[in-house]
């Protein structure tokens, strides 16, 4: 006999002013094949799970505007939109005070929208059995360790990374609810750069999936042109 199937939740982190684009707006609001990049990355996770219950993190002044947008452009969607906080540990944690225990709570950036589906319904399979589910990617470039004196980089003298050990953590990150509300109830730490290093710090253990190259953070100009690239080219064999 297997344990009754946790409720699924997805709680959207686009509450970012998106300084970094050099836009007019939060960057996860910009066009992307004819779609705010928001509707793009919720659209994955409604059709690869249906019925997935959805939480929506937006800068408390673009909720209005949100709200319209959906309407506007007949994206229909049931979503809890909740405003952000400071920083992006205060959005979650706004947002997890929406999600009961004994569900499973995925965490995902809001300009994240090239996750494919099949990655989406593959973690929230797995997540079933473990406490915490992070998707990493291979470190494929040469770290280096420095430091920025004065607006010149200089080396950190004995200081380095090696290369084999290190991955980088993308999102949708995966967990027991209870868990993770537990996790955020504790105060904050400027080391909390992800969901995984809240809940690490907490002292549970992660389990760790193998992301996918293409799962890009839009972040910056060029991110979005990556994106249009990868989006023009999908569906494309590029196998050898
Ligand atoms: O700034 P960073 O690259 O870490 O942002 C990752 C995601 O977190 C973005 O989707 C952004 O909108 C979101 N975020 C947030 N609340 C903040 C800061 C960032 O929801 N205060």
């Amino acid at each position: 006999i297997t344990d009754m199937e946790r409720k699924k939740y997805v709680i959207i982190m686009a509450a970012g002013s998106g300084t970094r684009m050099g836009a007019g707006r939060p960057k996860q609001f910009l066009e992307l094949d004819g779609k705010a990049i928001l509707q793009k990355t919720m659209e994955v996770f409604l059709n690869a799970c249906p019925g997935i219950s959805v939480i929506t993190v937006l800068p408390q002044d673009f909720i209005g505007y949100w709200r319209e947008y959906c309407l506007e452009n007949n994206f229909v969607c049931p979503q809890i939109l909740v405003p952000g906080g400071i920083t992006r540990f205060h959005s979650v944690r706004n947002a997890l005070d929406r999600v009961p225990d004994g569900a499973l709570v995925a965490v995902h950036d809001g300009v994240r929208p090239l996750v494919s589906e099949e990655l989406v319904r593959d973690m929230f399979r797995e997540a079933e059995n473990v406490q915490a589910l992070i998707p990493v990617t291979p470190c494929v470039e040469t770290m280096k360790v420095l430091e920025n004196k004065d607006g010149k980089l200089v080396s950190i003298p004995g200081a380095k990374a090696d290369r084999s050990v290190l991955y980088g953590a993308q999102t949708p990150q995966i967990f027991h609810s209870e868990i993770l509300k537990e996790s955020y109830a504790m105060p904050y730490d400027t080391s909390f750069t992800d969901d995984a290093s809240v809940v690490e710090k907490y002292g549970k253990s992660l389990s760790y999936i193998v992301g996918e190259r293409l799962n890009i953070k839009i972040t910056t100009q060029d991110d979005l042109l990556l994106a249009r690239a990868i989006l023009s080219l999908k569906g494309q064999d590029y196998s050898l």
